[in-house]
């Protein structure tokens, strides 16, 4: 099966969590795409998405799926019972790297509204250790050579991403060479620095369930089960 195939299975496991009427956290990336097409292929009907990204907001209103704002969804302390998107990698703690498609600071604002997050991956995705994959950050324009410093006292070599701005009008800086033991301190480490917007690590709010797609057909596992 190709890594394409398994994040689909994947994708259509996870219309299995999520509760038919309620407003729906979606995120962003190509296995988030096979979740919003199988949603509107097959999916239960739900009374709208929160979207992570001008992409996935496209896609979505693309197949007539309502869009709401996530203020709107939050009204009276209301939360959004799941939050479906995929990782770049997942660690055995449920601790992620996200931000590969560049939307990690809506991601991480729409999960940390969520009840539930449900991660879906390809099984490529699932590591021992995060930091093979470059850790995205997503900086304010000025303050890239000070966090370029930053991160090179970590052991990290930053790389701007090229030809690339966030839906919020900032860069990238990927972080090449970390070996991350301890994502919660890491991920609490660089959000200090004075001009990172968002880092993606997603640990001290990871996944809760995690469906992942292999050659054997969809696993789920469940953070601490
Ligand atoms: C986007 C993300 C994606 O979830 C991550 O990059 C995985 O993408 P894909 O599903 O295309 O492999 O964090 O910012």
């Amino acid at each position: 099966m190709s890594p394409d195939d398994k994040k689909r299975a994947a994708a259509l496991a996870a219309l299995d969590e999520i509760t038919p009427g309620a407003l729906l956290g979606v995120g962003t990336g190509s296995t988030v795409n096979h979740f919003i097409d199988a949603l509107a292929e097959r999916g239960p009907a739900i009374a709208g998405a929160v979207s992570s990204s001008e992409a996935s907001s496209a896609r979505l209103r693309g197949y007539g799926i309502a869009v709401v704002s996530l203020e709107q969804a939050l009204v009276g302390g209301a939360r959004l019972g799941c939050y479906v998107d995929g990782a770049d990698e997942i660690d055995p703690g449920f601790a992620m790297i996200k931000g590969g498609g560049g939307a990690l600071t809506r991601e991480k604002i729409v999960a940390a509204a969520a009840e539930r997050f449900v991660c879906i991956i390809d099984d490529s995705k699932r590591v021992p250790v995060l930091g093979a994959f470059a850790l995205p950050v997503e900086v304010i324009g000025m303050a890239v050579p000070l966090v370029t410093d930053w991160a090179r006292e970590l052991g990290a070599q930053a790389c701007i991403r090229e030809g690339f701005v966030t839906d919020n009008g900032h860069p990238i800086l990927d972080l090449n060479g970390l070996r991350i033991e301890d994502p919660t301190a890491l991920e609490a480490r660089i959000s200090l620095w004075p001009g990172v917007v968002t880092v993606g690590l997603f640990a001290a709010r990871g996944a809760d369930v995690c469906l992942t797609g292999t050659d054997s057909g969809v696993e789920r596992s469940v953070r601490g089960g």
